[in-house]
């Protein structure tokens, strides 16, 4: 599993980065793999209004907002960290939740569904120097509807005030304490999902629909990964318009190899889907072969067939009936 967490403070080791390096580290130690974006030192611009991401589904800017979004698409749980400035976030952390707009627009304009948003939790920790009432309100109500947008349950915040020397927040009584014992709340129901590895020979249409469909139905109790053993440069392109045609979004995914898929662990199952040759990578691994043929360089309507074909193989391998998408 894997948990993002990102850092707002502009002060190096300040006391968000100090509680959210204290959640990741307690993620890490029960088994979750974590990245801490310091995002604060990152080259974000603000939204600039275009109007792209609302015609064409993906924003423009080049720049490190671009290596954000897949991320933000991987994470199982994200964490939002930030020290309260001016009763908001961070003006870095509040160019990055701007981006998302982008993510808004393929849920909310596109009518499409991240196959792991039905999972995915959000959580915000925050700083702040003075006692005042409603510190925290103008954020929480930012986080909630940031979350809203990247797909992602809002499960609530740990926030702390009369925090404001670099290291104030470790002499609080109960802050750290609290950080870890929400780790594991968070972290724990995720860990004990099984592994299914679908792998194919370009990583571009058959495994990353399969595992599309086992992360949309069963995300809750199975733990997805997908590999090639020759990976193509990008995702096809028909592949990802026939899973929209079933309101699934295929947005920033990358083929990858089974090397680089290393970081997932170990299988509980491995699907090959014409790649066969992967199994002895695997030692002792149970493994199933998917007779679906490669519909690369076929008709959309092949592509179809092959949607469909595998969707009804998911389904029947995780024991869900196939439930009606919300779009
Ligand atoms: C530009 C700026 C604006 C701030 N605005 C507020 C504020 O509105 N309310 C508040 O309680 N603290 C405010 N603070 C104080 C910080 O929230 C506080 O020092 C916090 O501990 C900084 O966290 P860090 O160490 O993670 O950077 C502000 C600090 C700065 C630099």
């Amino acid at each position: 599993m894997f948990v993002l967490g990102l850092q707002g403070s502009p002060r190096i080791k300040g006391n968000t980065n100090i509680l959210l390096s204290s959640f990741l580290a307690e993620a890490e130690r029960l088994g979750a793999n974590t990245q801490n974006l310091d995002v604060a030192r990152m080259n974000i611009s603000p939204c600039q209004e275009c109007g792209t991401c609302e015609k064409k589904g993906f924003c423009p800017i080049d720049d490190d907002m671009q290596q954000v979004y897949p991320l933000l698409r991987q994470a199982d749980i994200i964490v939002m960290a930030t020290p309260i400035f001016f009763y908001g976030p961070t003006a870095q952390m509040k160019a990055l939740i701007d981006r998302s707009q982008a993510l808004w627009s393929l849920r909310y304009v596109f009518r499409l569904m991240d196959p792991g948003r039905k999972w995915r939790q959000g959580f915000l920790l925050s700083v702040g120097a003075t006692k005042g009432r409603n510190l925290f309100e103008g954020t929480v109500l930012m986080a909630k509807y940031f979350f809203d947008a990247v797909g992602a349950s809002f499960d609530g915040a740990l926030t702390y005030k009369q925090i404001e020397g670099p290291n104030d927040i470790k002499k609080h009584p109960t802050a750290l304490d609290e950080v870890k014992e929400k780790a594991q709340a968070l972290v724990t129901p995720f860990l004990n999902r099984k592994k299914i590895l679908f792998v194919c020979t370009g990583n571009t249409c058959r495994s990353q629909m399969a595992s599309a469909f086992a992360q949309y139905y069963g995300g809750d109790k199975i733990e997805v990964e997908s590999a090639g053993s020759a990976p193509a440069k990008e995702v096809n392109p028909l592949m990802k318009e026939a899973m929209k045609e079933k309101s699934i979004d295929m947005a920033y995914r990358e083929p990858k190899s089974v090397e680089e898929a290393a970081p997932f662990g170990k299988p509980d199952l491995i699907v090959s889907m014409g790649c066969k040759d992967v199994y002895p990578q695997f030692p002792g691994v149970p493994n199933e072969e998917w007779n679906v043929p490669d519909p690369f360089g076929k008709s959309i309507e092949f592509m179809r067939e092959i949607r469909d074909d595998i969707e009804e193989r998911v389904s029947s391998l995780i024991g869900v009936e196939k439930k009606k998408r919300g779009g």
